[in-house]
């Protein structure tokens, strides 16, 4: 039956994101400190029919231990399936319970799931006695404002046997406007004994330690902060336990995690949209931006990226001449 979630060693996890958080960046999160990284969303069903695609997303690299995998579907048997068919590789199965778009809820997975809390019970019962790793949820607040029962599914999945519960403070009806209510999380918070982990708008250090005050979750989830900035975990740890932290260089970061998507063989599409991320909001961005999108191979895109690193040392360093 399931087993308790891990002691981690950073109050701040990296989120599951679609498109982003593959093994190469979650690696570097790790590096930089993430206490836990998740794939992105992966189809149960995909996976029991040997989908290339969904195989690929379940590479990790042996830093990253430990490391959740997150499944969605709506067929509990596929995802109990695809969970014991991959356990021994991850050391938390997570579900994902908070997809909030059209083409997952219209299936009856993701954040649809929130309409059913005794489905989400179900499914949680039955993998936490199918496989032998920790089983946690992702949820967000609820479907809309008038249905907002992210304590009822809380306390539910607890019963089921849940090692753990996310929540992002966003109900599925806002998708990603509006703000992210930390009073829901609280609640849950004090509904429940299992580790909470809360998530929504966290892009900083402060906003960590801050909501950690406020609510006493255990751990943070952080997705869009981390994006283009993975180093934001060394950040957080420098902040909670000297009360400062450095700014780390996004450039400096591109070329670690190129080292990675290399070793992994990344597409060239996904390492093209990693660049973009990490130069979004760099000073002069919108030139290097440009020559990004332009770029049609690794070559050409290294190019513009040393071309950047380069006028940014020569900023820092500006060169004396000699008379
Ligand atoms: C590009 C992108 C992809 C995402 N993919 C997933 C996913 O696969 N699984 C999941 O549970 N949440 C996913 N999310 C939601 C995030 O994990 C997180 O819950 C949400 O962005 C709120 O956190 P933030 O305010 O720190 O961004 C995704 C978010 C983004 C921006």
């Amino acid at each position: 039956m399931g087993s308790s979630f891990p002691k981690l060693t950073s109050k701040a996890l990296l989120s599951p994101m679609a498109g982003v958080t593959d093994v190469a960046f979650r690696t570097l999160a790790k590096q930089y400190g993430a206490g836990l990284t998740y794939t992105e969303f992966v189809s149960g069903t995909a996976i029991v029919r040997g989908n290339e695609k969904s195989l690929l997303m379940l590479r990790t690299d042996l830093i990253e231990k430990p490391v959740a995998v997150q499944l969605f579907g709506n067929s509990v048997q596929d995802v109990v399936d695809a969970a014991r068919q991959i356990e021994d590789d991850f050391d938390i199965i997570d579900i994902n319970c908070g997809c909030p778009a059209w083409k997952v809820i219209k299936t009856g997975s993701g954040s649809a799931l929130l309409n059913n809390p005794e489905k989400i019970s179900f499914f949680i019962n039955k993998l936490a006695s199918a496989v032998n790793k920790p089983v946690t949820l992702k949820i967000r607040s609820g479907i809309d404002e008038q249905h907002m029962n992210a304590v009822e599914i809380a306390k539910l999945a607890e019963d089921a046997g849940a090692a753990a519960i996310g929540v992002h403070g966003r109900t599925q009806k806002q998708g990603y406007s509006g703000k992210a209510d930390w009073s829901v999380i609280k609640q849950v918070k004090e509904a429940v004994s299992i580790p909470v982990i809360g998530n929504g708008d966290v892009f900083s250090p402060e906003d960590v330690k801050k909501r950690i005050e406020e609510t006493r979750v255990d751990y943070v989830l952080i997705a869009r902060g981390a994006i283009g900035n993975p180093a934001i975990f060394q950040q957080v740890n420098d902040y909670l336990k000297t009360g400062t932290y450095e700014s780390i260089d996004k450039i400096k970061q591109f070329f670690e995690f190129l080292e990675l998507a290399k070793k992994y063989e990344l597409p060239f599409n996904i390492i093209k949209t990693h660049a973009m991320s990490f130069t979004k909001g760099l000073e002069g961005s919108a030139r290097v931006r440009e020559g990004i999108s332009r770029a049609d191979n690794l070559k050409e895109l290294i190019n513009v990226l040393q071309a950047c690193r380069n006028q940014v040392q020569m900023k820092n360093y500006p060169v004396i001449s000699v008379q």
